[in-house]
Parts: structure tokens; sequence; C-alpha cells
């Protein structure tokens, strides 16, 4: 509970008030003695191709249609006769959202930058400044540039809208959460320990904020966010890279580049943790796993190989480990292995991403020397095996499942109201 409370702190800090529109829906009505049929056609219209870039979705309701009671109804009109559409300020208190679009407004373009100036209001973006001059003209320069792209929002314009409106799309639910059951039959389950022992490890929403330093090459950037997109694919997680030009920036965030830790902070951080991005993608020869188990320890997960029962498992060659890194093949309290339903240890998963290959933080294996062993392996098959995998492991899944599903499911706005 306490966890939940910070992470809507957290998001109360970073978004402002609750202003969200509910469940990422946009009720809208279209004030029909300012606009024609025609003029409403091209409103409706934009708004339709709106959604095909952002989450958010745009409903025609009737103006004096009773909606349910916290929910808000966008309204469209011109009841100055204006021409332009300059900045406004929008007011969120009440149940009626006003926005005027002018005649001469009347197009694709400036009813999206219109759009937009709303949604920025209601992620509660204080930088913004309704008033700008400046900032309406680099909008209208780049939209210029943008032109042989047929897409409505900048980039960056659309990434803030969907990453402060996805819990509220409901695009995380969406996901199918696959590997729901562990292969035995037996479904994990977290004790009051482990809880204890997660819960201040786990991003809030399960989004987890990241940037590149400049000097970064295309494919290591590459590199890394392929195996992100691993993670998200088996997973409700999500990696957000965060961009320059955005006036929020997360305070907590993982920033990759030459400088910084080799291994990551097991678990969330609060801050802008520096990673060394050359170890996150180069591990031990071989170790194709190498990246996506940096990648679990950053959410949280620790290896497999130091669960508190690897000893009927696995041996550690300690002699073999280079010096300042024995820490990392030591054995994790009882806390951190979570258990099935009955409270029985479930399978020791040498397929699992997490697992520690042969020759893992070896001072030199290059003539077959290890620094864990499998202590039933007659075939070799797991020692050759073990941090090999490019994929999560049915279990690795089920973890992540069982660790993040009601994260990334928290409907933060409807808490933050209380
Ligand atoms: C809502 O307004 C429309 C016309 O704009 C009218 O025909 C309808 O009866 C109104 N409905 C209610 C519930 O007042
Ligand atoms: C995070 O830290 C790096 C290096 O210290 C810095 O270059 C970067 O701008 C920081 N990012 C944010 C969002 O604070």
């Amino acid at each position: 509970m306490h966890v939940l409370f910070c992470a809507i702190l957290f998001y109360l800090c970073c978004y402002g008030e609750a202003r969200l529109w509910s469940k990422g829906v946009v009720h809208y009505a279209i004030n029909s003695k300012d606009y024609d049929l025609h003029s409403q056609d091209i409103i409706v219209s934009t708004l339709k191709k709106l959604e095909s870039e952002i989450c958010v979705k745009f409903f025609s309701t009737p103006f004096n249609h009773t909606l349910a009671d916290d929910a808000r109804i966008l309204y469209v009109s011109n009841p100055d006769k204006r021409k332009d559409c300059p900045p406004e300020d929008y007011s969120f208190d009440k149940t009626v959202v006003d926005i005027h679009i002018g005649y001469k407004c009347l197009n694709d373009d400036d009813i999206s930058r219109k759009i937009m100036e709303m949604l920025r209001a209601s992620i509660g973006d204080k930088d913004y400044k309704p008033n700008s001059v400046d900032l309406y003209k680099t909008f209208q320069a780049v939209k210029k540039k943008d032109l042989r792209t047929n897409s409505l929002l900048m980039p960056s314009d659309r990434d803030l809208i969907n990453t402060y409106y996805l819990q509220e799309c409901g695009e995380l639910t969406q996901k199918p959460i696959s590997g729901r059951r562990w292969y035995a039959g037996k479904t994990m389950e977290l004790n009051s320990d482990n809880e204890k022992f997660y819960n201040d490890k786990l991003w809030p929403f399960g989004i987890v904020m990241y940037d590149f330093d400049k000097k970064s090459t295309a494919s290591d950037i590459k590199k890394l966010e392929d195996a992100m997109k691993v993670i998200e694919h088996a997973s409700c997680i999500v990696f957000q890279r965060i961009s320059e030009d955005r006036a929020l920036q997360p305070r907590n965030l993982l920033y990759f580049g030459a400088q910084g830790e080799a291994v990551p902070n097991l678990g969330f951080i609060e801050g802008n943790q520096s990673v060394l991005l050359s170890s996150m993608l180069t591990g031990a020869p071989g170790h194709s796993a190498h990246t996506l188990s940096l990648l679990m320890r950053v959410l949280g997960i620790p290896m497999m190989s130091n669960r508190y029962d690897r000893s009927s498992h696995i041996q550690v060659n300690w002699n073999n480990v280079a010096r300042m890194n024995e820490h990392y093949l030591e054995r994790l309290p009882k806390e951190a292995w979570v258990r099935d339903i009955e409270g029985e240890g479930t399978a020791y998963d040498f397929d699992s991403v997490t697992h520690a290959p042969a020759n893992y933080m070896c001072t030199d294996c290059s003539r077959g020397q290890q620094t864990v062993t499998p202590i039933q392996d007659y075939l070799w098959q797991r020692t050759l095996s073990m941090g090999h995998r490019t994929d999560l492991s049915p279990a690795d899944m089920e973890m992540l499942s069982l660790l993040y599903s009601k994260y990334c499911q928290v409907r933060f706005v409807k808490n933050a109201k209380k």
C-alpha cells in the first residue's frame, strides 16, 4: 500500500492535478449555431484522424446528454465569432471544458494544434504557457518541416499524450498477459515477505523511463531497444524513452551512456541513474541473455542463479569469480524467493533469461573453466544452455506478471482524486 501511495504521489507531482479525460475518452459537442454542417464535418474528421495517432478517443455526445458524475464534455464553440484560434487556457474544474476554434482555423493542422494544447493542459503540463507566441511559432515551423509525413502531431507530442494516457486508455490491460500459468500447473504467489522485498523495487505503473547520451551510436541504441521490446512483448512493462523537446522531464530515469554503473540497480531507484551502455550490451562471451538479464534486473527481478535454494541446483566456483564481483553471485535472502500457492518452491528454472551462464563474472574462463556449474548435468546440456536464451522463459513471464500486473493496471487518476 505504501508503495502505491508513493507511486500516486510521484504521479501527482509530475502530472499536476487529476484532469485526464477518464478512460482516455473525450466526449465532445460542437455548437451547431457557431459552425455550419460543413465546418462541423471538418472538426469531426480531424478528431477521427487524431485517433489514429494517439490512444485518446473522441466521442460525439449531445450537449444535454446526462453524463456520469465525474465525466466532462469538451465544448467546441466560437461565441465571439473569431477568425483565428490563439492559444488559450483550459479549465478542467467544471464539467464543461471550452475550446474555441475560429473560422480560419477549420483545418486539420489548426484543429490538431488546439486539441494538442487542450490535451497538454489535461495532463497538467505546468511548463506549458498558453500565451507563448514563441511556442506557437515553433509549432508552426516544425509542422511545415514535417509536411512529408501525414501525421498531424509531432512525434514528441504524440509520445507525450500516449505516455500520460497509457493507463487511462487501457492499452496495458488489452495486452495479453501470456505465460500466466506456470508450466507445472502451479501458480506463483507473493507472500508478505516477498512483498516487502519487491515493493520498493518496482517501477510505478510498470513504466521505465530512459534516455541515451547523445554520443551513443544508433546500433547500440537499437540493440538495447530491441531487448526492451522482447520484454515489452512478454509483459505489461513499457520502456519509454524521453525526448529533449518534451516540456516535462521525468525525475526518475535510466540514462545510458559512456559513464555510470556497469550494473544497474536492482529495481527502481529514484533519480537519474547513469548506466554504462557498453556494459548493458556486452557480457561474458556467449552470454546471449546478458542484456535481457540486466533489463530484468532494472525491473527488480534478481537472477535465478542467486535464488535462495540455488545450492541444491548449482555450484559456484568462487576461485574463478572475478574479484570485487563476488556479490553478484551471492545467494539472495529467503524473502526474494517467490513460491507457489502451497508455499512450495517452484521448479528451479535453468531456462530463465536471468540464469547466469557458466562463465558468468569469470576472471578467465577461456579454457573452459566455470564460475557456475549445474550440480546434475551429465550431458552438459544445462552448462551449455544456461544464460543463452534470447527471450523470456514462461517462468520469467509469470514472475513479471505477478509483480507488475497490479501496477500496470492502476488507474492513477481515480486514486489521485481521493
Ligand atoms: C437535447 O437537445 C436536443 C436538441 O439539441 C433535443 O432534441 C433533445 O430533446 C434534448 N434532450 C434532452 C434530454 O433534453
Ligand atoms: C541525467 O543525467 C545525465 C548525466 O549526468 C544528464 O546528461 C541528463 O541530462 C540527465 N537527464 C535528466 C532528465 O535529468
